[in-house]
């Protein structure tokens, strides 16, 4: 087979020379949405853990021909034709994910060599072909001088041959072998353990550790895979509905969302692990004292033309009042175009001005941007020309929602510390109760007063068989510390001074001890 040049546009590659893919998930991602886009119900890539030495990615979707590999390698990088006159994929009603053409020079950055397998089901038929890539991809991509700019680049070299059609093959397979060393050392650096088959395992795994980090760098990967690519959510999440305050009509909202991803019919399986979105909320489940931790949901849509362009979006955000979300990496919003994540969790919520403090960590949003906002893109496709129109729109609409839901918090926050002070004052009634049993060997009951002008402060009514308590009295100290002591000693003076002069003393520091004690 002869070897032929791989011609990329001078103009693609100024482009991508930012570096088009930071991480191998990132080079994946783009493989799983090619899949996708192809029409695949079910992609599975294996990374062959540990050593990390071959990476596979098998679809079950259309396919390419032989000629459509070969334009796309004479310098049809850097030109979709994907959404020309399409919008969605015609079966499943995808909306099409590619656009820029570049998306398969993402496993460039993880490998010198890979192979492409692809037996379409139209033209029944097939072909197989080899990729190498120049070592020096980058150095030639930085490379500015005047001849580079004249013609298409040649940024490695590609052969291909036709293959016999095997119908039970329809698809694509890409074979990365020849990892770059910078890949494999990172990664068999720090491997972990191998996957679980069950992905409530994998949940599980994730949701107990306070970072994603501390799994390595491939448990961060798969965890990366699973929350950008189009997969259903789990069952059973990501909301469980018992626990979480939200509108009803929200709810139907957002189960609407759920089940489109769900209609989608796309499984990607990485090694043996079957994806889905990794969130649940609420999660931890129970707070610091053992109770069941309860969620709010804030759910918004916007619909509307930005200088003529359409923006349509839906979202929400969980408020998890007065814990943290775990792990710390759910904490901010994922911006989803076209159901697939754009980087990972913005932990500023696009640069709120406003200092919440550890307020930032009760939240978790996402955003579904159905239309619009994709031009704001940049090339890397995991972030934003933030002067453009919709991007500066979207954070509006971020920023006003999160206002609110701020404001919320700080309610929560109001009603959690009045139920608290409450709870102490029962505390410190029933102190009190107790010891006037003990002391008088009979029930009394403690009552506060809200009369003015009264001589003393605290009166025993051994008639009635009642403590009052006169809380607007001048004498009771501001300070909720002080007043729980000044409140007792006269509660023991009072007791005391029911007894002889003799004991008066004894009765009075026993009662007090007894009273502070509890
Ligand atoms: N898994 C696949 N199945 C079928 N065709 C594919 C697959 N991967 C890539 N292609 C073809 O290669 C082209 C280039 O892919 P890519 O570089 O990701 O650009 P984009 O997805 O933006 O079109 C696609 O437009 C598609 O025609
Ligand atoms: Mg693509």
């Amino acid at each position: 087979m002869p070897w032929e040049d791989i011609l990329v546009s001078s103009k693609i590659l100024g482009h991508i020379s930012s570096g088009v893919y930071r991480s191998a998930g990132g080079a994946l991602k783009e493989l799983v949405s090619n899949a996708y886009d192809a029409n695949a119900t079910r992609v599975v890539i294996t990374t062959n853990h540990p050593s990390f030495d071959i990476i596979t990615c098998r679809d079950n979707g259309d396919g390419m021909t032989k000629d459509e590999f070969v334009i796309l390698m004479k310098g049809g990088i850097g030109e979709s034709r994907k959404r020309i006159g399409y919008d969605k994929t015609k079966d499943l009603d995808r909306p099409i994910i590619g656009w820029l053409g570049i998306g398969m020079l993402g496993i460039a950055q993880v490998c010198h060599v890979f192979s492409v397998t692809s037996h379409h089901r139209e033209s029944k038929t097939a072909f197989q072909a080899t990729i190498k890539l120049i070592d020096f991809l980058h150095e030639k991509i930085f490379d500015t001088s005047p001849e580079r700019e004249k013609e298409d680049l040649d940024v490695g070299k590609f052969s291909i041959e036709p293959i016999e059609f095997i119908e039970e093959q329809c698809g694509t397979y890409i074979v990365a072998s020849d990892m770059r060393s910078a890949f494999v050392s990172k990664f068999r650096g720090f491997p972990g353990n191998p996957l679980p088959s069950k992905f409530t395992v994998f949940l599980d795994k994730i949701h107990s550790s306070r970072s994603i980090n501390e799994l390595g760098d491939y448990w961060q990967m798969i965890w990366e895979l699973s929350i950008a690519c189009p997969v259903p959510y789990i069952d059973s999440g990501p909301f469980n509905w018992v626990n979480i305050a939200y509108k009803k009509e929200h709810r139907e909202s957002f189960n609407q969302i759920k089940k489109k991803l769900q209609d989608y019919t796309f499984e990607v399986i990485i090694d043996g692990l079957s994806l889905r979105k990794p969130i649940i909320y609420p999660f931890p489940q129970k707070t610091y004292d053992g109770k069941k931790l309860k969620g709010e949901l804030f759910f918004f849509s916007f619909n509307e033309k930005i200088y003529g362009r359409p923006l349509m979006l839906q979202g929400y955000i969980y408020l998890q009042n007065g814990r943290a979300v775990e792990p710390f990496e759910l904490r901010g919003l994922l911006i989803r175009i076209r159901n697939v994540a754009i980087g990972l969790y913005d932990s500023t919520f696009l640069k709120y001005p406003k200092i919440e403090g550890p307020r930032f960590n009760w939240l978790s949003g996402e955003i579904y941007v159905n239309e619009g906002l994709e031009s704001a893109l940049n090339i890397d496709r995991d972030s934003f020309n933030e002067m453009h129109a919709h991007y500066v729109k979207l954070q509006k609409i971020t920023h006003n929602i999160l206002a609110s839901v701020f404001s919320q918090a700080s309610q929560g926050v109001r009603k959690r510390s009045q139920s608290k002070r409450e709870k102490e004052k029962k505390q410190r009634i029933k102190v009190v109760e107790d010891i006037l049993k003990q002391e008088f060997g009979t029930e009394y009951g403690v009552y506060f007063s809200e009369e003015i002008n009264t001589e003393y402060p605290i009166e025993l009514d051994m008639e009635r068989k009642i403590l009052i308590i006169y809380s607007n009295n001048p004498i009771w100290p501001r300070s909720k510390t002080m007043l729980e002591q000044v409140q007792f000693s006269a509660t023991a003076f009072e007791i005391a001074m029911s007894h002889s002069e003799k004991e008066r003393k004894e009765v009075f520091y026993q009662t007090l001890k007894n009273l502070l004690s509890n």
